[in-house]
């Protein structure tokens, strides 16, 4: 329908998660503000003044999201933006979405009171650029940690930080509050089964304490690193 500006739609399965992944890839090249309305969406004022990737990675987004929430018997769900810029899911749903630079993402599940989903893609970035960012995202001892293991340190830094923003996408509608990078560490990584875990190392709120551990699952597909947490 939004052919050539999203293509390759897919779902993507994943063991364990009983919920619906679906993936896609956007060009901003082909973007018009005209497709939010093919969608069924109006234009949101928030994106007046954002630039085209920007518009094109939202409109991606939730177009995407219709898509997996009609699975869910909610046909023609307009999953409107919240103050804080998470995606006022209907009840009884819990999801999420991201994009990098052309890949979309939306996850969503059956919500049972404390049921959370994260998603994120991101893109590999360079050795220089992993050299620049990783204390903003991993302490000292994960950083070490991560330098010991076999595989490319700029591979694993942009694995935990997706594995990162999952964990807040996940956790963020229950506990409301932002939490930083180094509110969580990586305490397990198995690059066989791709899988990893993350630890709090800060208490959110009384149902989410500092020691309590996520297991997320991930996978590569080129350049892209995507994360998944749902528990
Ligand atoms: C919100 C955040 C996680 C988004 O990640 P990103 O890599 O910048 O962008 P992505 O494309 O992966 O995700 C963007 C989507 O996240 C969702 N999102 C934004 N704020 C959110 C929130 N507070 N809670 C849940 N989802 C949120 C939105 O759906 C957004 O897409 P949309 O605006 O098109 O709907 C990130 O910008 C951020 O603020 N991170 C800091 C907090 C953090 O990650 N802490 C780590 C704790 S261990």
């Amino acid at each position: 329908m939004l052919s050539p500006f999203v293509t390759h739609v897919e779902i993507i399965p994943v063991s364990a998660f009983s919920g619906v992944i679906a993936q896609c890839h956007f060009s901003v090249a082909d973007y018009q503000d005209d497709l939010f309305a093919l969608a069924g969406y109006y234009f949101p004022e928030h994106l007046a003044s954002a630039v085209a990737k920007r518009r094109a990675e939202y409109l991606a987004g939730r177009f995407l999201a219709r898509q997996v929430l009609a699975s869910f018997g909610h046909q023609n769900f307009i999953l409107l933006r919240g103050e804080d810029r998470a995606p006022i899911w209907p009840n009884g749903i819990a999801g999420a979405i991201s994009h990098n630079l052309d890949t979309a993402l939306c996850a969503a599940q059956f919500d049972h009171g404390t049921t959370g989903v994260g998603i994120d893609v991101e893109t590999q970035m360079p050795p220089k650029r992993a050299e620049e960012l990783w204390s903003g995202i991993v302490d000292d001892a994960e950083c070490l940690w991560l330098r010991q293991q076999p595989q490319s340190f700029n591979l694993l830094l942009t694995l935990v930080f997706s594995a990162k923003e999952s964990l807040f996408k996940a956790l963020y509608p229950q506990v409301r509050c932002y939490f930083d990078f180094l509110d969580a560490r990586i305490v397990a990584l198995d690059m066989q089964q791709c899988t990893f875990e993350l630890e709090l190392k800060k208490t959110l709120t009384l149902c989410y304490q500092a020691g309590q551990c996520f297991t997320g699952r991930f996978w590569q597909k080129g350049d892209n690193v995507t994360t998944l947490i749902h528990f």
